[in-house]
């Protein structure tokens, strides 16, 4: 659990990433953003298939068995390849390595990948961080719990966050994912509690 905080916090940042540049294109992205949550789910869910914080996961065999039609024996180490499997065209299409939080998937299939692991192991702060999964439709149903992350985006948005043009994001050259040592950004607005 050590790390959960910094976990939520690069997925706000990856997503900021994404969107910032899209709203920069497209003047109404912002207002979808501020009036559509389970809009920002999506894009946080496609946030965190595309860049998994834990890209690569170990197992070890507890018992003989086979994977994908190859003996695994007991006792053996074996490495999950999360970034590759989130990037399935399978199962999430032929744009499967864009950010398209618009597309839809057949039923099971996690919009955020195996980005917080499978199994009994799960991250069991999922809920709380990015909330539930998005439903077929995309419609809110009342009682639908969105986490965290959802709510910091759309309040960061509120505040007209934008990159500050003079000072460049400065990426973390000792990690093998793609992570934020600097993130500059602007805010143009205030906030406002509607
Ligand atoms: C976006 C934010 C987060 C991401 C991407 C994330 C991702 C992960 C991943 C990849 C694992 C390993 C799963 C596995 O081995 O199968 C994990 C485990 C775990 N996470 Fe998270 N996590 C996040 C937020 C949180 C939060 C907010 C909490 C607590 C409030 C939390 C608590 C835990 C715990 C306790 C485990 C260990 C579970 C176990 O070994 O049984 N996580 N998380």
């Amino acid at each position: 659990m050590a790390g959960s905080s910094a976990r939520w916090l690069r997925t706000l940042l990856n997503t900021l990433d994404f969107l910032m540049p899209l709203m920069a294109e497209d003047g109404s992205l912002r207002e979808r953003i501020l009036d559509d949550r389970m809009f920002v789910s999506r894009c946080i869910h496609e946030t965190i298939r595309l860049r998994a914080i834990t890209p690569h996961m170990k197992r070890r065999a507890e018992a003989d068995t086979v994977i994908a039609g190859q003996a695994v024996g007991q006792g053996t180490m074996v490495i999950l390849n999360i970034q590759a499997a989130n990037l399935s065209e399978e199962l999430y299409g032929p744009d499967a390595a864009e950010f398209n939080p618009d597309r839809h998937l057949r039923d099971g299939v996690p919009r955020w990948g195996l980005s917080f692991g499978f199994g009994p192991h799960q991250c069991p702060g999922r809920s709380s961080a990015v909330g539930l999964p998005v439903p077929g439709d995309f419609k809110p149903r009342e009682d639908h719990l969105y986490g965290l992350v959802p709510l910091t985006v759309q309040e960061t948005v509120r505040r007209g966050v934008r990159r500050d043009p003079n000072r460049q994001p400065v990426l973390d050259d000792r990690s093998e994912r793609l992570a934020f040592t600097s993130f500059p950004v602007i805010f143009d607005a205030r906030g406002t509690h509607a």
